[in-house]
């Protein structure tokens, strides 16, 4: 209830699960990194509103908050796709044509590696090596491997993903 106007506070769900993950860390040293975790988890990306509240919660100043979460290349700033595009780039991929796999990316979809789509469906990042060499030319989608990649199955395959 609000003090001056007794109003009901209406808090955003994401708020209410953001007090959730304050009050399982309240007190414990080293809580930064995984309260960072658990918010990005829950708004999608780490909005700026949200840097000022961990830091207002933690007593962790907000420059040094920034200098974690641009160190580390876990966390995003910015809102991200609905989809994560991740093509390799990596040797066995490079050599299997992994670059014209990106370029098909960037035609199918209109985004380069580092953006995303302007209606959130996508986000397409270039990767060093996804794990799956044998399978090269290699690309995921969020959980989802495809290998042995041809440039003229992309489009298809990323217009599975809503
Ligand atoms: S180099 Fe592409 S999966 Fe390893």
């Amino acid at each position: 209830m609000c003090q001056c106007c007794n109003a009901a506070e209406t808090k955003t769900k994401e708020a209410l699960e953001l007090e959730k993950v304050f009050n399982k860390f309240a007190g414990k040293k080293g809580a930064l990194i995984p309260v960072l975790q658990a918010a990005q988890e829950i708004y999608g990306y780490l909005p700026a509103e949200v840097l000022k509240e961990i830091s207002a919660n933690l007593q962790i100043p907000l420059s040094k908050i920034y200098g974690v979460v641009t160190f580390y290349a876990q966390f995003h700033l910015k809102p991200r796709g609905r989809n994560i595009i991740r093509v390799c780039l990596g040797t066995a991929c490079h050599v299997r044509g992994g670059a014209k796999v990106a370029e098909a990316v960037t035609k199918a979809v209109g985004i380069k590696d580092g953006e995303t789509s302007e209606d959130l469906r996508y986000t397409f990042e270039s990767v060093a090596c996804l794990g799956a060499c044998g399978l090269a030319p290699v690309m995921m989608v969020n959980d989802d491997t495809h290998g042995r990649l041809t440039p003229d199955m992309v489009a298809g395959l990323l217009e599975q993903y809503k």
